[in-house]
């Protein structure tokens, strides 16, 4: 598993501390507020498993479920829900974890549909921003780090739900999807 996978771009410890200056800013930003923090599964599960350790307010989560990819390491356009919220979003301060903003697809869809629900703010937090890939308009309020158009793989990202498991970050070899067509 971990051959497959060439230059690594974040170390554990990197991620770490990252994370720890991310959750510091969070925690002082939604000071008084209802923060509710909602993952997008399954590609932010570490994330938002770390994250939400380095918050020092009282917080609520959630996690959601959509699909926008197949297999495949391009995006095909089309975006489901597979799993929806439990509760009511009313009155609460929304923060939407994600692992990486790519072209942005996913995110505009799902923050116009949360939007929505009336919640008292909605926020977005990415671990990694991968801007030169941008389709649509999104901003992410919070970003852990920006990284070249490269297909990533660690800490929570897949390659046909492989290696999400490896502990850090890095450039999946071009070979191993080469046989994929553009
Ligand atoms: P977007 O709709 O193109 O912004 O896609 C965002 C989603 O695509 C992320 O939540 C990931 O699941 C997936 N994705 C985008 N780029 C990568 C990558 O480099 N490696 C693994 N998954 C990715
Ligand atoms: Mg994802």
């Amino acid at each position: 598993m971990y051959d497959d996978i060439g230059e690594i771009l974040f170390t554990e410890e990197e991620i770490a501390e990252i994370v720890r200056n991310m959750g510091r800013q969070i925690s002082e930003d939604y000071k008084g507020k209802n923060l509710f923090m909602v993952s997008v599964l399954k590609g932010s599960l570490p994330f938002m498993a770390d994250l939400m350790r380095e918050i020092t307010i009282p917080c609520t989560i959630d996690f959601l479920s959509v699909s926008s990819y197949g297999s495949g390491t391009k995006t095909s356009g089309e975006v489901r829900i597979l799993k929806d919220l439990d509760a009511s979003l009313e009155g609460k301060d929304l923060l939407v974890v994600e692992d990486i903003l790519d072209s942005g697809v996913t995110l505009s869809y799902l923050l116009k549909n949360l939007s929505a629900r009336n919640p008292s703010s909605i926020r977005l937090c990415t671990f990694l921003d991968k801007p030169e890939r941008r389709r649509v308009d999104v901003h992410a309020d919070y970003v852990g780090a920006s990284v070249p158009d490269k297909f990533i793989v660690g800490y929570g990202l897949d390659y046909a739900e492989k290696y999400r498991n490896v502990p850090y970050i890095g450039v999946l070899k071009p070979e191993i999807y080469a046989t994929e067509e553009e």
